[in-house]
């Protein structure tokens, strides 16, 4: 099939290199032109596990083009998919102008049917508004059909959540749009849902908020656990063993961030407040989240008593592992509290530290954990990096000015820690000292 993908961003350009993979014709088009003439060159913007090869080699045998011409791209496709951002206004609610410029260029430029994919993670409506204003502008009075088909996509593993997801959501109320959709994901073969558009719509909301939740709630778990001398390690296994609740994200630390969750949830609550409802559970849960990092902050304190004028060594910047992205990440309000308390920070992430550099100031960015590690009071886990997990701890405890390591992420087990002589202090569980 022919399809246009609106928007180069993260879930764009996945999307295009992997429809093109499943052997489509995809143009992935974007405004940026620099952005647009880098991926000609061959040079993928993102850090994206398997993305580069697969976009490389999809350009080569021509199934894949990058261009900043939309309207070429909307008269020559069947599909239109639009990954175009979504980013959060100031109150909360997503800004949707993107989206309602490509709607508007689509009802211009088409002369024949298409399917319109709505990607972008949007408010319950959007599809329905999209319609609109399709029609509205439809200077050629084609025929068309608006389809939601939410991505459920995680950064560090996005190629393969695409090409081996749980499920594809299709919202629709036209037949021959849900048979396009089907003939299109058919190499995948996953089991398909479908429903309406804004079911559809609120499959994605509700299960972003879901996951929040679920961390959330681990964490308050693991402060009960703190305070009771528990393991919260233990505690989510117990949980996760049960098939109603499940291990996945039941991993206690200093809360999400991301572009995803902390911006989906704030708009979710907006959308609820709008329809005229209080989601006060999600306000909790976002609450939660950001309590978490605060309390990280409050145990570095509390382990180092004085903060200021010690030197702190951070490992991990981005928000997850196998990601540069720095947006929303923990690390940045964490290192922004350290460094208004006095604190010299010395910092190493794997692939995040060329984005963090635009964020973080002041920060002395080292070549290796053990630069960090070296001359620091304290060293800090952040992202669990697997390189964290395979470190020479023997070589850290030399290095550092005192062996005390405060770990956000769970990474090493308290009692090899407390064999290799470390005061070590970790999320909802006993602190070695
Ligand atoms: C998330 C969802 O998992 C995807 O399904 C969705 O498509 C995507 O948002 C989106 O809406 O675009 P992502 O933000 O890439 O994906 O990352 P996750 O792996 O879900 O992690 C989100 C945050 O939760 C990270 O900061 C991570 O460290 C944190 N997390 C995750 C925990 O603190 N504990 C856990 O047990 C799991």
């Amino acid at each position: 099939m022919k399809i246009a993908v609106a928007g180069a961003g993260y879930v764009g350009l996945v999307t295009a290199a992997c429809l093109a993979e499943l052997g489509n014709e995809v143009i992935c088009v974007d405004i940026d032109e620099d952005k647009i003439s880098s991926l000609n060159g061959g040079i993928i913007p993102i850090y994206e596990p398997g993305l580069e090869e697969l976009a490389i080699r999809n350009k080569n045998r021509h199934r894949l083009a990058f261009s900043t011409d939309l309207r070429r791209a909307i008269k020559e496709s069947d599909i239109v998919f639009i990954c175009v951002g979504t980013p959060p206004k100031e109150n909360g609610e997503a800004d949707l102008s993107h989206v309602e410029n490509v709607a508007r260029t689509i009802a211009e430029v088409m002369d024949s049917y298409k399917v319109i994919v709505e990607k972008s993670t949007v408010p319950v409506e959007t599809g329905d508004m999209v319609a609109k204003s399709i029609k509205a502008y439809n200077v050629h009075k084609a025929d068309f059909d608006v389809v939601s088909n939410p991505e459920f996509l995680r950064e560090g593993s996005a190629v393969s959540d695409f090409m081996h997801p749980d499920r594809i959501v299709i919202g629709s109320g036209s037949e021959k749009a849900v048979k396009i959709m089907q003939e299109l994901y058919m190499p995948l073969n996953v089991p398909i849902i479908f429903t309406d558009i804004k079911s559809a719509e609120i499959i994605k909301h509700a299960s972003n908020s879901f996951l929040a939740a679920k961390i959330s709630f681990i964490n308050a778990i693991a402060n009960i656990c703190e305070l009771a001398g528990a393991d919260v390690e233990k505690v989510a296994e117990g949980m996760g063993l049960d098939k109603r609740i499940g291990r996945h994200f039941l991993n206690a630390g200093i809360g999400y961030g991301g572009f995803c969750f902390p911006k989906d949830a704030e708009a979710f609550i907006r959308i609820s407040e709008k329809l005229g409802y209080d989601f006060k559970l999600l306000k909790a849960v976002q609450e939660t989240n950001f309590a978490q990092r605060k309390l990280f902050v409050r145990k570095i304190e509390k382990a180092l008593w004085v903060v200021k004028g010690k030197a702190i060594g951070v490992l991990g910047l981005a928000f997850k592992p196998d990601t540069d992205d720095m947006r929303f990440a923990p690390s940045i309000s964490i290192i922004n509290d350290l460094q208004g308390e006095g604190a010299e920070i010395k910092a190493y992430d794997p692939k995040a530290m060329q984005k963090a550099k635009e964020v973080l100031k002041g920060v002395e960015y080292c070549s290796s954990p053990y630069d960090a590690a070296k001359d620091s009071d304290a060293l800090v886990i952040v992202t669990e990096w697997n390189e964290f997990k395979e470190m020479d701890l023997k070589k850290i405890k030399s290095l550092m000015k005192h062996p005390l390591i405060v770990d956000g992420r769970n990474i090493y087990n308290p009692d090899l820690m407390k064999k290799e002589g470390f005061t070590y202090i970790s999320i909802g569980r006993k602190d070695v000292v």
